[in-house]
């Protein structure tokens, strides 16, 4: 019997030139042996006819809330109840904007009013439009009510440009639905360790070089992580936070001390995730004694030597006590290009990167937007995840490993 035999998808497609891509997705559900049934918006018509859909999905395609034929066949309050999951794809920034205000001036945003049903978008639309204030604004009204998204990537755009906004690939959006019905992964048998905080490097014995991490994403991974049930060992820098329940907490301070203390815990580990932001250079001979200011010099020159790599040096690991490494980065510009680079470069699974350059900043905040990149057997793939509480991303996240550990694969 197919994997998902009987679940029924409600397939919204809006107004974009990703809607040729609705065709394909309709074919991935039905392989999975799930029921689709598609609404289109008037816009949607334009990039693709309903006829199409309708041959592809084997069930008429409705395009109108005032249509008594259809009304008679399956009225638009059953067709809300039919629906074990509202998939939209292509999303447009108009209907974002729709649905987070609630309007019901359509079949489909009412259709989205009238269900219970788990809803996901994968959006899809100019880049200048995704990063527009009012988008974002709404898709974290959205993401606030529930919605759960796929995509959009990032990359060359119809309309010339090159950024995010260009919508998933049928295959990610079609994983992405599979994975709302795929039951939680747990990790009872896992071992999972993570890093969190600053490290801090000592110039003398009262001063040192660190960041401003403030451990909260780090020490967030580490309760999501034991809420799954699996052992947690965290190996934290200097911060100001209560250890998570359940979790087997490690103090150091320099990237020295965090470098060995991963190392031991580590080999033989399910998953380590690299959230420390670990000081990259340290005092090459730390002074005995305080530094003195003396009269006659105006500038104190320090002689630094780079740290070890702690992830780097887990991710090249022999296979047998190698865990899936994750890693972070936090970037203050061309946050994608320098993610794909730390990804190779440090041998990693998976990465996960911030863009501190956003207003309000990440280190120390409670809210925290990621852009996911992890390897496939066929290459890379990716998803961006919109600003939410750390907690809640720190859930996502964990999720992400665990479906990567157990199926190679995550949406
Ligand atoms: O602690 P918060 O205030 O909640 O802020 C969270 C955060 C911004 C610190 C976190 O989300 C984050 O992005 N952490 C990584 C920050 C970073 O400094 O990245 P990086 O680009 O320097 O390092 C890339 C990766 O290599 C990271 O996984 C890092 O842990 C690891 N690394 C870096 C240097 C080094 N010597 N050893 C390492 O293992």
């Amino acid at each position: 019997m197919p994997p998902f035999a009987g679940k029924r998808i409600l397939l919204g497609v809006s107004a974009g030139i990703a809607a040729y891509k609705s065709a394909l997705i309709i074919r991935l559900l039905k392989q999975a042996g799930m029921e689709v049934r598609v609404v289109m918006t008037d816009g949607a018509q334009a990039f693709i006819t309903p006829l199409t859909l309708q041959a592809l999905s084997g069930e008429p395609v409705r395009t109108s809330l005032l249509d008594p034929g259809a009304e008679a066949g399956m009225g638009h309050i059953e067709l809300a109840r039919w629906a074990d999951l509202i998939l939209i794809a292509p999303g447009t920034a108009d209907l974002m904007a729709r649905l987070a205000h609630g309007m019901a001036d359509d079949l489909l945003t009412t259709l989205c009013l009238a269900s219970e049903a788990p809803r996901l978008m994968a959006p899809a639309m100019n880049q200048v439009m995704w990063r527009h204030p009012a988008t974002q604004r709404n898709l974290e009204q959205l993401s606030r009510d529930g919605w759960q998204w796929v995509g959009p990537d990032a990359g060359d755009q119809a309309c010339g440009d090159i950024g995010p906004g260009r919508m998933s690939e049928p295959e990610a959006v079609a994983e992405a639905v599979f994975k709302v019905f795929r039951p939680a992964q747990t990790s009872r048998s896992c071992h999972i360790v993570i890093t969190a905080g600053p490290t801090r490097e000592p110039l003398d014995p009262v001063r040192y070089l660190s960041n401003h991490s403030s451990g909260k994403m780090g020490y967030a991974l580490a309760h999501a992580a034991a809420r799954t049930g699996a052992r947690v060992s965290l190996i934290s820098g200097p911060v100001n936070l209560p250890t998570p329940a359940g979790v087997e907490r490690f103090d150091v301070d320099s990237a020295a001390q965090m470098h060995s203390a991963a190392h031991r815990l580590a080999q033989g580990a399910d998953i380590f995730i690299g959230c420390a932001a670990v000081v990259d250079f340290r005092a090459e001979a730390p002074a005995e004694h305080k530094i003195k200011k003396h009269q006659n010099e105006d500038s104190l020159t320090l002689i630094l030597v780079k740290n070890p790599d702690i992830i780097a040096d887990i991710a090249a690991l022999p296979s047998a006590s190698r865990p899936l490494v994750i890693g972070f980065a936090a970037e203050t510009r061309d946050v994608e290009h320098y993610a794909r680079d730390k990804l190779a470069r440090k041998g990693l699974d998976m990465i996960v990167a911030n863009d501190i350059s956003q207003a309000g900043g990440v280190f120390g905040s409670d809210d925290n937007a990621a852009w996911l990149l992890w390897k496939t057997p066929d290459g890379q793939a990716s998803e961006s995840l919109p600003s939410q509480p750390k907690a809640r991303l720190a859930s996502d996240i964990i999720q992400r490993a665990l479906d990567l550990l157990a199926f190679g694969e995550t949406p």
